[in-house]
């Protein structure tokens, strides 16, 4: 395939530079990820980065989402982030399976304004997604747990989704290993879910070489489907 590569590598700087000049400077997430770097030093990895904060709340209000699921709450940034961009009305559920977290989380989503707009589910994320109603109903999700449950939080929620919904699901790019995974690795648990996602004419889709992948889908209706 003769296609030219355009990514650029994100130097220390040039991740500085995007960040002030994409907007995404945020003392409260960056609070937020000190104290969980303090907190959890083992899992603060899993914070997110602060543009694809900003990416979340504009995709939010992007789409005038008011209905919100979110898979992997953490210390809650990501939540935050998603619950900023809805209105006063909008409601984001957001499945967390260790309790541990929400003590962290409670704070910072009083302070952002946004702790009444939150519902956090403790338990295996699954178990959550299936006791929704069945029918098309959600705006937005964001998927961001366990990779090998991948497949299985898609399957659930793209039904749940309605027609021109979006659904974003992080890391499929994980760290670039995912072009040649180990056999019973995270990366490998993603790329089949990049296949499966690729394959699913449900959605038309597109992954950004953001953070650390991210994959937008858009939900199609019966019309857009027999175009
Ligand atoms: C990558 S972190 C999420 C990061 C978060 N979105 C943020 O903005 O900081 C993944 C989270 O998913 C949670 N998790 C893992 N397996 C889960 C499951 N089966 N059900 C629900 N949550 C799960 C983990 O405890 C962890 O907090």
């Amino acid at each position: 395939m003769s296609v030219s590569v355009k990514a650029i590598a994100c130097t220390p700087g040039l991740h500085r530079y995007l960040v002030h000049h994409g907007r995404a400077a945020d003392p409260l997430l960056e609070e937020l990820a000190r104290v969980t770097r303090a907190a959890v030093p083992e899992l603060a990895h899993m914070t997110l980065p602060l543009e694809e904060a900003t990416l979340l709340t504009f995709l939010a209000n992007l789409t005038a989402a008011r209905t919100v699921v979110e898979v992997g709450m953490f210390t809650g940034s990501s939540t935050i982030a998603l619950a900023r961009g809805l209105p006063a009305d909008g409601r984001v559920l957001t499945c967390e399976i260790d309790s541990r977290f929400l003590e962290l989380s409670a704070p910072y989503l009083e302070r952002a304004g946004v702790a009444d707009r939150v519902d956090v589910r403790v338990g295996p994320a699954l178990t959550t997604l299936r006791s929704l109603p069945p029918a098309p109903h959600l705006d937005l999700v964001f998927i961001d747990a366990d990779k090998p449950s991948y497949i299985g939080y898609w399957e659930e929620l793209v039904p749940r989704v309605r027609p021109g919904g979006l659904l974003i699901v992080d890391n499929s790019l994980f760290s670039g290993e995912v072009v040649s995974p180990e056999p019973g690795t995270k990366a490998a648990a993603v790329h089949a879910f990049n296949e499966h996602a690729r394959a699913d004419e449900r959605v038309e889709l597109v992954m950004l070489n953001v953070a650390d992948g991210i994959t937008l889908a858009r939900r199609l209706d019966e019309q857009d489907r027999e175009e």
